[in-house]
């Protein structure tokens, strides 16, 4: 965490009142919601998302006044939707949980293992229908259009994970493809969001787009790598659970290009006793983790690129630094 609070210093003022906020914007009005809240605010997560809408909208504020030097204040519609993200992020990962029958998130037991799945169903579109009218009532159509996007790729991202399970065939670039779906395109599309709502010019707009996309396609390929290289307890999510679901990741699709006996252990979608060990210490023993790590330091690269066009200011400095931390997380 000591790492986080550093990166995000020029917003932990904003991350503060983010944290009450949605605490007041969700609320425990409805007791299906009890299940949803308990990871929105009593167990918080990296708030990663939020974290990259603040440090956007700052320095997209100070980068229409170029004379200025001191930091600009963001608009009340910048919090709105760095609190927006954070609750259709949040929706995702219970919907998540349940799909990936994963019983821990954020070192406590999921919603659907708390409760049951219909709780956790019920929880999670409660969550993406109150981000959608929140959203609808920042009043700014582009923005609208943009979020909106981002509730129906996650939903496409997850169908095309699902289709491709233990699928080998499946190409890095399609691979790709379903983490932007998955995960980038929220980053993405909230990065740009809040450049819009700053009022800079259509190119800059799209540059935020493009941190965003990177950023958070780096993002994935790290969390991917994680779950072969870290343990459960500090994951505070269940390890080596990828390959278990047949969901093939960056180091298994690297690994099978290298050793042969992986494809048929895959193909029989480790059915017999002990597929699952020697997959994983075949992907271990092969290059697949070390060239995911090279693919994830590419898309960092790109992503800071597109930073050029911001003012000198904290907040950048931030953005920037926050592509080295993507790369170098443990959690
Ligand atoms: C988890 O996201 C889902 C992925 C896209 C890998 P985070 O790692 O940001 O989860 P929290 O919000 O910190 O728990
Ligand atoms: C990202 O993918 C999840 C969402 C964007 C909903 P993962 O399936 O890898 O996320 P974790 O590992 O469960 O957090
Ligand atoms: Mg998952
Ligand atoms: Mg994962």
């Amino acid at each position: 965490m000591t790492t986080t609070t550093l990166l995000f210093s020029p917003v932990e003022a904003d991350l503060q009142l983010l944290t009450n906020n949605l605490t007041e914007l969700v609320g425990a009005r409805h007791p299906i919601l009890y299940a949803a809240a308990e990871h929105l605010f009593r167990v918080q997560g990296k708030r990663v998302r939020p974290a990259i809408v603040l440090l956007i909208s700052r320095a997209t504020m100070s980068s229409r006044r170029e004379a200025s030097k001191g930091q600009e204040e963001i608009k009340s519609k910048h919090r709105r939707l760095a609190e927006i993200t954070e609750m259709i992020h949040t929706a995702s990962l219970v919907h998540d949980d349940i799909v990936d029958e994963s019983e821990i998130r954020r070192g406590v037991p999921t919603v659907h293992n708390l409760f049951t799945n219909r709780v956790a169903v019920l929880a999670g579109d409660f969550l993406f229908a109150q981000s959608s009218w929140y959203l609808a009532n920042l009043d700014n159509l582009e923005v609208v259009k943009l979020l909106s996007e981002v509730i129906m790729d996650l939903a496409e991202g997850e169908i095309q994970q699902g289709l491709h399970r233990f699928d080998t065939n499946l190409s890095i670039e399609a691979y790709l493809e379903k983490s932007y779906y998955k995960t980038a395109s929220l980053i993405a599309n909230s990065s740009k969001a809040a450049a819009i709502i700053s009022d800079v010019s259509p190119e800059q707009a799209q540059n935020m787009y493009y941190y965003g996309k990177y950023l958070g396609l780096a993002f994935q390929i790290v969390d991917d790598i994680l779950d072969f290289t870290s343990a459960t307890e500090s994951l505070g999510k269940p390890a080596c659970s990828d390959l278990k679901s047949g969901h093939l990741t960056a180091p298994t699709l690297y690994a099978i290009a290298e050793k042969p006996g992986l494809e048929k252990l895959l193909e029989r979608e480790l059915a017999q006793d002990g597929d699952l060990e020697e997959a994983i210490q075949l992907i271990k023993d092969s290059n697949g983790i070390a060239r995911s790590q090279e693919l994830a330091t590419q898309h960092a690269k790109m992503a800071v690129k597109h930073l050029d066009s911001l003012p000198d200011c904290d907040s950048r400095i931030s953005l920037i630094n926050l592509a080295d931390y993507v790369l170098s997380r443990l959690y």
